[in-house]
């Protein structure tokens, strides 16, 4: 049974929704137990109480109260998904971007719906920024629990292993892959003592090729995959509390995927594109980038906790066929 609840105006924070669920569902189920006058209306009241503990359970379910995030190329599309619902769980968010701008607009929603974040410029390829990204994290929020390395650039265009530069491979291997080391070694760092989560977005091209995508990205989400893998194996043999896993989304609907448009000649529009994706994912829709958010804060939350070195895959049966 599915309730929809309509929030009297200005509702927007997390907490106030909450409340007003649970204060009417509290009403009707006093209201329905005073007029109940059959067993019939009496199993209705049962059904509706058992509706209010999935609403209490779903919940409290993916929560990710106290947290502190930092997520990467967090201005658009997985990443500012990923940074709203973080904040929606009730984390504070470091969203970071190498487009200062679409990094502010982002901690800006997150600031208008109640949530707490801050922005800042971060270049995922500079080690020096590092250090200041986790010091702000910890200066204005007292510690970091959770590191998602999304940031990244597609490989569209970059040809095939007879066509591309070796300036092409250097570019991607560096912002998909170098930057997403740098990020773990900074992360596990800070997260030894305490413990935390590491998130690091790889793909459905980090598990099987593709024609069309380039050699680099190839490798590049491969090379996440496995980097993951290690990170995890270290932290949990030296006995650090750090859960490290890879999501691997299928084609998600973003300004990445869009800038695919052109690259060959019979996709001259969003829709041959759309449609040409399509075909690859058996569930017959591409994703969404709140279908990648939700695996993040999944691996955020203590609901993943016997989850390291794994792969979350996100991606409408692409690679079941
Ligand atoms: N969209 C898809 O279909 C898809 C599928 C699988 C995996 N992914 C991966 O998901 C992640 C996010 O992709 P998206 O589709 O949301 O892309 P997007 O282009 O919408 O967002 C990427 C963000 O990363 C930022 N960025 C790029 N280079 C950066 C750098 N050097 N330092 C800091 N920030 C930088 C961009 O400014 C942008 O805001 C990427 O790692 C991508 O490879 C995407």
């Amino acid at each position: 049974m599915l309730l929809h609840f309509i929030f009297p105006a200005g509702t927007q924070n997390m907490e106030e929704k909450w409340n007003y669920r649970v204060r009417s569902c509290n009403w009707l189920l006093c209201e329905l137990a005073d007029i109940a006058a059959s067993p019939e209306q009496l199993r209705l009241i049962n059904v509706l109480w058992e509706t209010q503990i999935c609403i209490r359970s779903g919940d409290d379910m993916n929560r990710v109260d106290e947290k502190v995030a930092i997520v990467t190329g967090g201005g658009s599309g997985i990443g500012e998904s990923s940074s709203e619902l973080l904040a929606e769980g009730g984390a504070s968010v470091v969203v970071t971007d190498i487009n200062e701008e679409a990094a502010e607009h982002t901690a800006d929603i997150i600031k208008q719906r109640g949530g707490r974040a801050i922005s800042m410029y971060q270049d995922v390829t500079d080690e020096g920024r590092w250090q200041e990204v986790v010091e702000a994290a910890t200066s204005k929020f007292g510690k970091l629990n959770v590191l998602v390395n999304n940031a990244g650039i597609g490989g569209v265009g970059m040809d095939d292993i007879e066509q591309s530069s070796f300036e092409d491979w250097r570019k991607i291997m560096s912002t998909n892959l170098d930057a997403v080391y740098l990020g773990c070694k900074k992360a596990v760092e800070v997260m030894k003592g305490e413990g935390g989560s590491i998130i690091n977005i790889s793909s459905v091209m980090g598990i099987v090729a593709s024609v069309g995508v380039g050699p680099a990205y190839n490798a590049s989400k491969g090379g996440v995959r496995l980097l993951s893998k290690q990170v995890a194996v270290h932290c949990g043999t030296l006995g650090y509390k750090i859960r490290v896993n890879s999501i691997h989304p299928g084609f998600i609907w973003t300004p990445m995927m869009r800038s695919a448009v052109g690259v060959a000649d019979e996709i001259t529009t969003e829709e041959d594109l759309r449609q040409m994706l399509l075909l690859r994912h058996p569930i017959g829709r591409l994703g969404v980038a709140e279908d990648i958010a939700k695996g993040v804060r999944f691996l955020a939350s203590e609901d993943s906790s016997f989850m390291t070195g794994s792969e979350l895959v996100i991606d409408g049966g692409y690679t079941a066929v």
